[in-house]
């Protein structure tokens, strides 16, 4: 299973990117607003530091405009992979990007129907949004389940990067059902390392130790 930050704080990056937990980047205009920084130098930035795909999204709603951005933001890093969303003129674009060799990554997906589409238009990523689907009472981890069931009965080769993940569990439950790469905010990921009963065990192992009177340095 790959991990992609879901951030465009390039400072979070580097610390998860130092560890290796990072196979590539997801970005949206709203993490672009929380970042405070320009599109393009922060994008920049980020493809320089991460080798694998980094996602920039365009703006535009008709699909000329879109094809437009997509072509500027492509321009930033080979790593790149614009990111378009599951409209039909998202589709469009997406079929164009794909036939000039580009990767795409087709985002806000809530439906498998959504998922087929991206699929036939080429898309190298579908980001199926889990914790979106969780705020309107559904469950949003069977998406990413009937998603993998479809694209493995036809063997599509549209890699599913689940998306709008909040917690640890959806973390889990996505490696469990088999989704290729999952995107998390930093915090989500670093929170995977805690256990209460971890915590617990260190301190009865400091505590035990001191009373030992030893030191290993
Ligand atoms: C995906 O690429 C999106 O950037 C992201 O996962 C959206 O998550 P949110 O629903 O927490 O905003």
């Amino acid at each position: 299973m790959k991990f992609f930050v879901d951030t465009a704080d390039v400072a979070a990056i580097k610390e998860l990117n130092d560890l290796g937990m990072v196979d590539g980047v997801t970005t949206n205009p709203s993490l672009i607003l929380k970042a405070g920084r320009d599109i393009i130098e922060v994008t920049k930035e980020i493809c320089d530091m991460v080798s694998g795909p980094v996602s920039a999204e365009v703006v535009a709603t008709e699909a000329k405009a879109m094809i437009a951005e997509g072509m500027k933001l492509a321009k930033i890093a080979p790593n790149i992979a614009i990111k378009v969303p599951l409209t039909w003129d998202g589709l469009t674009a997406c079929k164009a990007f794909a036939s000039e060799g580009h990767m795409v990554n087709v985002t806000l997906c809530f439906s498998p129907a959504q998922a087929i589409l991206a699929a036939k238009a080429g898309a190298s990523f579908i980001s199926p949004f889990i914790g979106r689907l969780d705020d309107i009472h559904l469950e949003g981890v069977n998406l990413i389940e009937d998603i993998r069931i479809i694209y493995d009965n036809y063997d599509f080769k549209t890699q599913i990067l689940a998306a709008s993940i909040r917690t640890v569990n959806h973390i889990v439950d996505c490696a469990k059902i088999g989704a290729d790469v999952i995107t998390a905010p930093p915090a989500v990921i670093k929170s995977m390392a805690q256990h209460v009963l971890t915590d617990k065990g260190l301190e009865i192992f400091l505590k035990d130790w001191a009373k030992t009177g030893q030191k290993i340095l």
